[in-house]
């Protein structure tokens, strides 16, 4: 028999049917409360609230698990490359070598951006943010590729404005980088891999031969792996909004860009690696910073702390921590970041108001050290988390589509004034 939530409300009981999912987690589905009792629910961030029922990622913050299509993120971190997991996260299976290759092929004749666009870059200000300039430039794909503005187009054309998406976003995070540092752009070169061929066009130069290192290759893989998806994050949940009015996937792609850009989100790889080098610079007494980031009066927060559903650990920053150990030994690089990290990693972990709020290091602690190491620039971190995260945002948005979900649209609590007769400007 079906489960139900019985709910009561001014003496009178009401019924809702009880959701359970695959993995055992329950919802009541409260769907029909307001026209039945005239209430809504009210739960600011969302913190317990589902906005949709989701096949792909599945996470379980108290037993720090996180699984792609089930499979372990552990397991694909380790064995799969990126192209492969954004394979899988878009259609649900791993894909067979030859599926694989076919996927590659796709890829591969969409990885030139239009010349036109080259043109943008010039009006940006040097200083400008790569990720402000990312969301622009792919809100502006849109433009070259109007056929996909029509809210009743193909299979083939979603399937072509994905392709193209996955296919120019490492050629557009690699032209973000050339512009900032004044170097000419470098086209793709498509006999390389994914994640090879992102590393040609951040690195390479058109004077001299360029090899990607197996070794940074490795790391970034892994990486972009294990930001690919993170079900209903304030990202993926600003795409799936967006997509919800049928505006057009790179519409709804920048507008997640943006939303990963802050602090809070994505943009913790940033904070990070500028409060360790901060902290170093104070002349690293990491008993004063504890004890700001405690303060409810100063708003200190320790970057790279704290998740909202990981309350045990973040499954991805216990790979990335060894990763990090791995990559600055391979490299033979001394970060003295590092020690600071780790050192304030046990200061944390041995603390009260860290042990009682669940708060641990999150994927962005370490992840910015690794990027440092492998010579990306503060300022493009999150960019890579982008770069990582896109295949996610594409299943969340055609997983949207597909499942007819309605328009975005919450309701609130109006606090303001009551109703009131306009006065004339003389006389107030
Ligand atoms: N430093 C100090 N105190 C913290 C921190 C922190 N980093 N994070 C949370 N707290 C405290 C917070 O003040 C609150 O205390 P109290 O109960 O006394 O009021 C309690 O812990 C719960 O925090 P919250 O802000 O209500 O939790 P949330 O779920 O709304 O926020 C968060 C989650 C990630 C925004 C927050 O932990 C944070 O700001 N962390 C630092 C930024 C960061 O590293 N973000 C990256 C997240 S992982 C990448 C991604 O997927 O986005």
């Amino acid at each position: 028999m079906s489960e139900i939530a019985k709910i009561e409300l001014e003496g009178k009981f009401y019924e809702f049917p009880v959701i359970t999912g695959t993995e055992d987690e329950k919802a009541i589905d409260i769907s029909s409360l307001r026209s039945a009792t005239g209430y809504i629910t009210l739960d600011r961030g969302f913190k317990n609230t589902g906005s949709c029922m989701s096949a792909i990622t599945f996470l379980d913050g108290e037993k720090g698990i996180l699984r792609y299509r089930g499979y372990p993120i552990e397991q694909l971190a380790e064995e799969a490359s990126f192209l492969e997991v954004t394979y899988l996260i878009l259609k649900g299976e791993l894909p067979t070598r030859e599926q694989l290759a076919n996927f590659e092929a796709t890829i591969d004749k969409h990885t030139l951006v239009h010349e036109d666009m080259k043109r943008f870059f010039e009006a940006y200000p040097a200083q400008a943010h790569p990720m402000g300039i990312l969301a622009s430039m792919i809100c502006s794909m849109s433009t070259f590729y109007p056929e996909s503005q029509d809210p009743n187009r193909s299979k083939e054309m979603f399937d072509l404005s994905i392709n193209r998406l996955l296919a120019k976003l490492p050629t557009l995070a690699a032209m973000v980088y050339k512009n900032a540092m004044r170097h000419p752009f470098m086209y793709p070169k498509n006999d390389l891999g994914y994640v090879e061929n992102f590393m040609y066009m951040m690195y390479g130069m058109p004077t001299e031969e360029y090899t990607p290192s197996p070794v940074i290759a490795k790391a970034l893989n892994k990486l972009l792996i294990l930001h690919a998806d993170h079900e209903q994050n304030c990202s993926a949940s600003t795409v799936r909004i967006v997509g919800s009015s049928q505006a057009n996937l790179y519409a709804a792609i920048s507008a997640g860009i943006s939303a990963l850009w802050g602090p809070l989100h994505g943009g913790a790889n940033q904070a990070v690696i500028e409060m360790l080098e901060m902290i170093q610079n104070d002349g690293g007494d990491l008993d004063k910073w504890i004890a700001k980031a405690k303060d409810k009066d100063d708003p200190f927060r320790l970057m790279g702390f704290g998740h909202r559903v990981y309350k045990n650990f973040d499954p991805r920053a216990t790979i990335i921590k060894k990763a990090c150990d791995d990559i600055l030994d391979e490299l033979g690089v001394q970060d003295p970041t590092l020690a600071i990290a780790k050192k304030l990693e046990e200061v944390a972990l041995n603390d009260e108001y860290f042990k009682s709020r669940g708060l641990y290091p999150n994927v962005d602690f370490y992840s910015g050290i690794i990027y440092r190491a492998i010579g990306i620039p503060t300022e493009m971190f999150t960019v890579m988390f982008a770069l990582g995260r896109l295949p996610g945002w594409i299943a969340q948005w055609q997983e949207m589509l597909d499942n007819n979900d309605p328009i975005g649209r919450p309701r609130q609590v109006y606090t303001g004034a009551v109703r009131r007769n306009y006065v004339p400007m003389d006389e107030r």
